[in-house]
């Protein structure tokens, strides 16, 4: 095959690498930390604060092939895919991108080269047509005059519904970031007078080039970028689809392996079962890239959305009536497929499987739990509809899917409101959202200041003001009130960065004061976050800048210590770790980093008294500048994805530790007081997270400790020298105890069942107990019922007792004789009478309630319908 995914990735890439492209690897799906998207859904997310103009990028022309999922928010794929040929939930974007180099007429050359060049993808030039956004001339001039397009050949596309920007060609990223016009090639797949954009069959789109000009705010508000830049994207199975022609993307060489495995495994017909195999193939895709990328199945975020994706697939499976678990058996297919992830995947490929299974085996037990309460609710209908309320609780306590609710529902003649469970599920979504945008609003500001950082010395500074920003509009004045940035000439407040949280604080004059919430680096500005609390400030203005000194000095303890428990981690372990994250606040630190073994209660106090050692030896923390180079080639450690300018900031705690840093640190390890771990956990595959806590907070952390073993002690009566010894004892005592009353449970059964014996009465033929008994424990009624029931051949025993002010019930039935009646139609009719609640089986059934003043009639009752079924 000449075009396999493989070598159009290849071209693609040295493609644009000879256009002076440099490439850059596939970030994760977890977009990076100030994001606000659940998962990375384009080339242009890694780059989004280049976009914006927060950071300057070492390279102004890119190239990359991304891995996305397009499963929320503003790209949503999921509900398309398997019914539409040419979408996916993950997929791999193709993209070049410039960072204010080229524009709108290279960006357009570049794209119809590689799609139409004999050397390239070769494409008859007259089997594409492109859109354009209605108010974009330039690029509408450009396809007709320099690409010499035919006008039938562009399209201009407006606004839906008269709303400004809401058109398929008016790019964004999300509800709020960059944004900007955008102009898309589509494919021909066959000719007609005039195409239906969105009729598959007609055409369908495989490149969109974005010309980034505006960040969008808010719904509102888009703010013209500084800089415009070009985002593209071309996803990669769609032009594996038109190159390979297949006119699915579910027939390309990765894809089509995958279905071609699930159709052998499980002897199916493919076409008649195209969408539910499709749908298995696209999700195990996903589940494997998201595990990958070290997300767990859970009922929260990214969690929950891999397990909906798990779950979906799973039903489709049993759709197709695959009996035994067998989604994690096309984790080893699905990783060969993905060629190019092959030897990262390959290593978590037993990981992921076994995390497919257990999600597996759990949702089987899911449905289990789930159709046994159905089960209750629809037994307990009063009239013959199921509340809505009960259908979403089953979908979102258990999980169980609201689509099989239905469907049970409908076989047994049950009605569902359809409308009302739509309604009850877009509230939910509302308040899912609601969370999920709990996410920071992006700040972007633009200015060339550049503030002058003295924070490492200095807390408290006169400085002027130089920059005012409310809603990240640049104003004279901020008045009170207002929350906006401002930006002075220089700062003691240190700017958010290598996990260290930005200071908090005031900026303040005699006549305003401005409460400073959060601090964060705009380039080679600082801007400080907060609202006017009084007063008036304006450019030029002289104020003062004081950090809160309290909350620094807690933060700088917790710096220092992450540095020493970076070094003691890698001294304890003997492993080559590698930090993949921190965040440290004034309370406590937590340090992600890679390292595949288990870590023992004894490597964590061994790591703690190296710490603590550290800190009594009250080292010097020395800083110094050099270059990145040069602290590189003197082994001081560095994050890997991280970008560096050419000077650093060097930290050295005596020859322990060695790290480039802009952080804010104590002098001396004195000063952290004393270090204490908290937790030690796994988070994904081979990273472990730490989180510790220094001087008063680990105090605390003790101290509480310390006075729950105080209260164990008292409450046991004993102290530090035997507590551990009691508590053992008593383990002991209870397991003797517990095989004592076996015993005595043994004796009493036997005993218990002659008495219940000779209470028993004969209907036609038929044992008949009723009794109220002594015994309060239903476990071992249920022991003696079926000693009784060995000894006769059809018998109904009905026993209750009085427990807490309840009458328990326990009926049972030898099941020779359930055509007479069952224990839980027996159960039913006490239940009705003695308005109690209950459930259970043919062969037992148990139920409880208050009131039993009627229950002679009752029984004489269920004996009646007996004799009467018998005769
Ligand atoms: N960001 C644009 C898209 O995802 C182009 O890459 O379509």
């Amino acid at each position: 095959m000449k075009y396999t995914t493989h070598i159009i990735k290849n071209m693609f890439l040295n493609f644009f690498k000879n256009h002076k492209h440099k490439i850059i690897k596939s970030s994760s799906l977890i977009p990076q930390e100030d994001s606000n998207l659940l998962f990375t859904n384009a080339g242009m997310n890694q780059f989004q604060n280049v976009f914006l103009g927060k950071i300057q990028y070492p390279f102004s022309q890119v190239v990359s092939i991304q891995k996305c999922l397009r499963t929320g928010g503003k790209h949503n794929d999921l509900n398309q895919v398997g019914y539409s040929p040419y979408h996916n939930t993950f997929f791999e974007m193709l993209g070049n991108f410039s960072f204010g180099s080229y524009f709108k007429k290279e960006a357009i050359l570049y794209a119809w080269k590689l799609l139409t060049h004999q050397n390239w993808f070769n494409i008859p030039k007259e089997k594409l047509l492109v859109t354009v956004y209605y108010k974009d001339q330039e690029s509408y001039n450009i396809w007709k005059d320099i690409i010499k397009l035919s006008k039938e050949n562009i399209i201009q596309v407006k606004d839906k519904n008269n709303q400004k920007y809401e058109s398929d060609n008016f790019w964004q990223m999300n509800e709020t970031g960059p944004c900007g016009p955008c102009t898309e090639i589509f494919f021909k797949k066959k000719e007609c007078k005039i195409y239906d954009l969105n009729n598959k069959k007609q055409c369908i789109e495989i490149w969109n080039i974005v010309f980034i000009q505006f960040n969008k705010i808010n719904k509102n508000n888009l703010v013209p970028l500084k800089t415009a830049s070009v985002d593209t994207g071309m996803g990669l199975e769609r032009i594996a689809s038109v190159l390979q022609n297949v006119h699915s993307n579910y027939k390309i060489d990765s894809m089509i392996k995958i279905k071609n495995y699930i159709c052998k495994m499980h002897k199916l017909d493919a076409i008649k079962n195209n969408i539910s195999i499709n749908i298995i193939t696209d999700h195990i895709r996903a589940a494997v890239c998201i595990i990958g990328d070290q997300i767990l199945p859970s009922n929260d975020n990214r969690g929950y959305i891999l397990r909906k994706i798990i779950r979906r697939a799973l039903l489709h499976g049993n759709k197709l009536g695959i009996k035994k678990i067998f989604f994690y058996k096309l984790v080893s297919i699905t990783i060969k497929s993905l060629k190019d992830f092959k030897e990262q995947l390959q290593q978590k490929k037993i990981y992921i499987e076994n995390i497919l299974k257990q999600e597996e085996l759990q949702f089987i037990k899911t449905l289990k739990k789930g159709l046994a309460l159905l089960r209750c609710y629809i037994k307990k209908l009063k009239n013959n509809q199921l509340d809505s309320k009960i259908i979403f609780s089953l979908y979102d306590t258990i999980g169980f899917p609201i689509d099989l609710t239905k469907n049970i529902c409908y076989e047994n003649n049950i009605q569902v409101n359809e409308k009302e469970i739509k309604n009850i599920i877009l509230e939910h979504k509302k308040n899912q959202k609601n969370k999920n945008n709990n996410c920071k609003s992006i700040h972007t500001i633009h200015t060339n200041i550049k503030s002058k950082f003295t924070g490492y010395k200095n807390y408290k500074i006169i400085t002027i003001v130089k920059k005012i920003f409310v809603n990240n509009e640049e104003c004279q004045k901020i008045s009170k009130n207002q929350y906006g940035i401002i930006i002075t000439a220089k700062t003691p407040f240190f700017a958010e960065s290598g996990g260290q949280i930005g200071d908090t604080g005031i900026i303040y004059n005699q006549k305003s004061f401005f409460k400073v919430n959060n601090t964060q680096n705009f380039i080679n500005s600082i801007g400080h976050i907060g609202q006017l609390q009084s007063g008036m400030i304006q450019i030029h203005d002289i104020v003062t800048t004081k950090i809160n000194l309290k909350k620094r000095i807690l933060i700088k303890k917790n710096h220092t210590a992450t540095h020493l428990l970076q070094a003691s981690l890698q001294e304890e372990l003997q492993y080559n770790i590698e930090q993949k994250g921190s965040f440290i606040n004034e309370k406590y630190l937590r340090f992600d980093f890679s390292y595949p073994n288990i870590i023992n209660i004894e490597s964590i106090f061994n790591i703690e008294n190296k710490i603590n050692k550290k800190i009594q030896n009250n080292l010097i923390i020395q800083n110094k500048c050099c270059t990145f180079e040069n602290a590189k080639n003197h082994g001081y450690k560095f994050l890997k994805n991280k970008y560096y300018p050419t000077n650093v900031r060097i930290l050295t705690i005596s020859n322990f530790s060695k790290e480039i840093c802009k952080g804010t640190h104590v002098n001396r390890t004195g000063e952290i007081g004393i270090f204490k771990i908290i937790s030690c956990k796994n988070i994904s595959f081979g990273i472990k997270r730490i989180e510790a806590k220094t001087g008063t907070y680990a105090f605390k952390q003790i101290y509480e400790k310390y006075q729950i073993i105080e209260n164990i002690q008292n409450t046991l009566h004993t102290d530090q020298n035997t507590i551990i010894p009691k508590i053992k004892k008593l383990q002991k005592n209870f397991l003797y105890l517990q095989k004592q009353n076996n015993i005595l449970n043994q004796k009493i059964i036997l005993v218990e069942k002659k008495k219940f014996m000779k209470k028993m009465i004969n209907i036609k033929n038929i044992h008949f107990l009723f009794l109220q008994v002594e015994i309060q424990d239903s476990k071992l009624l249920k022991n003696i019922i079926d000693h009784i029931k060995k000894e006769i051949t059809s018998g109904i025993i009905i026993l209750f007792y009085k427990k807490n002010n309840k009458y328990i019930f326990i009926a049972s039935i030898t099941l020779n004789i359930k055509k007479i009646i069952t224990a839980i139609q027996i159960i039913n009719i006490i239940k009705k009478n003695i308005n109690g609640y209950g459930g259970g089986k043919e062969e037992l059934a148990e139920c409880a309630g208050k009131y039993i003043h009627n229950i002679k009639n009752i029984i004489k009752n269920i004996q009646s319908q007996i004799i009467s079924k018998i005769s």
